[in-house]
């Protein structure tokens, strides 16, 4: 029987890894991670650590690994669809019987359903009942009018906690479709009771493209925290993919689309006819938002809040949303407002005023360089110096070199040096970065001393250089889903050396091409309990590379110099026109043409 990959997936977004394993393990909170007694050897002091951000369990000591379906699979011993069936009837959910996807598919709908009853539900509270006048009064409060109100179909969740399960019951909803929706918590006192998730907030429904009612972030009117309350994941809400409002910007792009930190910038912007501003859901941006933007457009103005916090979030979105090849400018809104702040706090001016700010937005780089340059003063010769070194590491990172060349002769004329010598320090940089990328590759000791990877790839000792770089490029793969796809366009699986490595990242390219993640957390449906061991010693034994991308460019020439060198044995006893031949290919091999 085959599970639709659909299923596994909503079913690994509904269960918690560590409600999975607690069952079996006690586990304690250390750094970022759990960790506990490795239930699969005899052991006294925790080797055992679950990484909940990335959804899989690693035992230093025994070296067991994987994901929660992987966990199932050793501790109970049942195949991999056993696995899953134990752990969706834990969770409630029935596992889909050959083409039979339809118990999800219905709980999909009947949650939509539910989540658009209930966005009408607090949009009357807010509307229609005097029990909404104050957030009524909020939302007057904060400049919004009732067109831009009914437009986002703002509402007010009642404070009294039983008036939208009652109503959504009396609706014919069933009390678990409810739960699966998280509008309604169910009592876990033992008397099961349900009731309503949000309480006398402001309601803001997000959407996804196509205008379901996915989720609803509440907004507490008083200092109480949480100021936000957002749905948590359900089988149609993953905050990591969707973005608020992007339902309605993507019917406006002109090329770009507008990032904001919160739902009331999104709202105000909106309102102030920049119909193109979207906003993450409370979490930072990920790489499957800045994927989903891409689709829309090819530049993204980050106008998030000008405060420490907010710069800091400003430069992370930059490394998230370069890879994924958008054109970046940066809004810095001054005097520490938010966008929201700004418009208003100019009145009817507010939105000419903040179309400047858009229009004269610098790019990202000449953004980071503008903020590098107030810790110095150019007047200084030391300051000048250091200045410049640092600037260049910003310049070392930019992957295409005509545009490094462009900022090179730019900041060479602001400061008055000689062209060449910046030109010196950037390429010194580019190749810093490379030799960084390397060092820190060749640091994978812990993977190296596993006994049992040589019983795995046995090819491994013979050609270690080689498969020390297919490491490298198959964790570099599992840990930016962004990069891996240009590495598969680039690389082919005949270039591997190492027959183990190369099953790996064929399995990986056929992933790929099928539109599947390739997290750890998403494969184990494609290797074995073996190999899913492997696989999580070998990522969690990767450095990160400060510039992925870069790296693996340098891991790719190590692998095909490995791949094309001759054996001692072809050069000995092949003839003059066969060692012609080879020599040809070797050449061609080292730059990667077949
Ligand atoms: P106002 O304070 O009403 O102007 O809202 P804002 O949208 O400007 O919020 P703020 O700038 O404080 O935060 C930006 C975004 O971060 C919000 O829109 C939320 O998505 C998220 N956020 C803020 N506070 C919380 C919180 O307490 N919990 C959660 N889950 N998210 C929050
Ligand atoms: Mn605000």
């Amino acid at each position: 029987m085959s599970i639709p990959d659909e299923f596994i997936q909503e079913l690994k977004s509904r269960v918690d890894i560590e409600d999975v394993i607690s069952n079996y393990v006690t586990l304690k909170k250390s750094g970022n991670r759990l960790v506990g007694l490795c239930p699969f050897h005899r052991e006294k002091s925790p080797s055992f650590s679950v990484n909940k951000s990335g959804n899989y369990f690693h035992c230093f000591g025994c070296g067991a690994g994987g994901d929660i379906i992987t966990f199932i699979r050793k501790i109970e011993n049942v195949d991999y669809v056993d696995a899953i069936k134990i752990i969706a009837a834990r969770a409630g959910m029935d596992v889909p019987e050959g083409k039979a996807d339809d118990g999800l598919r219905r709980l999909k709908n009947r949650i939509y359903e539910a989540n658009r009853e209930a966005a009408h539900f607090f949009f009357d509270q807010l509307m229609k009942n005097p029990a909404g006048n104050n957030a009524l009064k909020y939302l007057r409060g904060r400049c919004l009018s009732d067109s831009t109100i009914v437009h986002f179909g703002l509402g007010y969740s009642p404070p009294d906690r039983h008036q939208l399960t009652n109503h959504l019951l009396s609706k014919g909803f069933k009390g678990e479709e409810l739960v699966a929706a998280n509008l309604v918590l169910q009592s876990r006192n033992g008397s099961g009771k349900y009731f309503d998730t949000f309480s006398d907030r402001v309601m803001f429904p997000i959407m996804d493209l196509k205008g379901n009612v996915i989720a609803f972030g509440g907004r507490i009117m008083t200092d109480i925290k949480p100021k936000y309350l957002n749905t948590a994941e359900t089988p149609v809400f993953n905050k990591r993919k969707n973005l608020f409002a992007m339902n309605f910007a993507k019917n406006h792009v002109k090329g770009q689309i507008i990032l904001v930190e919160g739902y009331m910038d999104v709202i105000a912007l909106h309102q102030a006819g920049f119909e193109t501003a979207v906003a993450t859901l409370g979490t930072a941006l990920t790489p499957e938002q800045a994927n989903k933007i891409k689709q829309y457009c090819e530049e993204v103005v980050i106008c998030y809040d000008s405060d420490q916090a907010g710069k800091n979030a400003t430069l992370r979105a930059i490394n998230i949303l370069r890879p994924a090849g958008l054109r970046i400018k940066v809004v810095h809104v001054p005097n520490g407002k938010d966008p929201d702040e700004f418009i208003k706090s100019y009145g009817e001016q507010g939105p000419s005023r903040y179309g400047l700010l858009l229009e004269q937005a610098p790019n990202d780089i000449e953004y980071r360089l503008s903020e590098l340059r107030k810790s110095f003063d150019l007047n200084n010769a030391d300051d000048k110096v250091k200045y410049l070194t640092q600037a260049s590491d910003i310049l070392s990172a930019i992957e295409n070199p005509v545009e490094r060349d462009v900022y090179s002769s730019k900041l060479s004329d602001d400061l008055n040096v000689q062209k060449k010598a910046m030109e010196s320090l950037v390429e010194r940089g580019v190749r810093k970065e490379q030799e960084r990328a390397y060092r820190e590759y060749n640091r994978q000791n812990r993977y190296n001393k596993m006994p049992d990877i040589i019983q795995m790839n046995p090819d491994r000792n013979v050609n270690i250089r080689a498969a020390r770089a297919e490491e490298a490029i198959i964790s570099v793969m599992m840990l930016n889903p962004d990069v891996a796809v240009k590495i598969s366009g680039e690389l082919k699986p005949e270039e591997f050396v190492t027959g183990f490595n190369r099953n790996i990242y064929t399995v990986l390219l056929k992933r790929l091409s099928n539109g599947l993640d390739v997290s750890i957390s998403d494969v184990s449906g494609d290797f074995t309990v073996e190999e899913m061991s492997m696989l999580v010693r070998l990522i969690d034994s990767h450095v990160k590379e400060n510039n992925p991308m870069s790296a693996v460019s340098t891991y790719i020439s190590i692998l095909r110099e490995e791949g094309a060198k001759l054996t001692p044995s072809q050069i000995a006893d092949a003839d003059n026109d066969t060692i012609m031949e080879l020599i040809r290919q070797t050449q061609k091999k080292k730059l990667g043409q077949s």
